[in-house]
């Protein structure tokens, strides 16, 4: 199956340095502005399931808030334990105001 581009947000719903969750087809996407870019990875952390919405972001890392798990948000890896798998991340494209996410 092909992917595809869903729409997801305007620009101004995500203010720098912010995560907001979404949902869309099955799945919990996390969106961040961070460094200037928009970047899109899975809203749930691959250890317990924790919103990572509701973690930290500091550049590209992401720390989950339930056991200090973090993720590279570019590129999905495991920058620190407990999580063993990292996370799918997913294109974000910009047109005009509005953010789609290719999923
Ligand atoms: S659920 Fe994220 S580190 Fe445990």
């Amino acid at each position: 199956m092909g992917k595809k581009l869903v729409p997801v947000a305007k620009k101004s719903d995500i203010p720098e340095g912010k995560i907001k969750e979404y949902k869309m087809e099955g799945k919990t996407i996390a969106v961040v502005n961070t460094d200037g870019e928009y970047l899109a990875f899975d809203g749930l952390c691959t250890h317990a399931q924790c919103a990572l919405a509701g973690g930290m972001l500091d550049g590209h890392t992401v720390t989950c808030y339930c056991h200090g798990g973090q993720f590279d948000i570019k590129t999905g890896e495991v920058l620190a334990l407990p999580p063993q798998s990292p996370i799918n991340v997913y294109n974000v494209k910009i047109k005009g105001e509005y953010l789609f996410v290719e999923i």
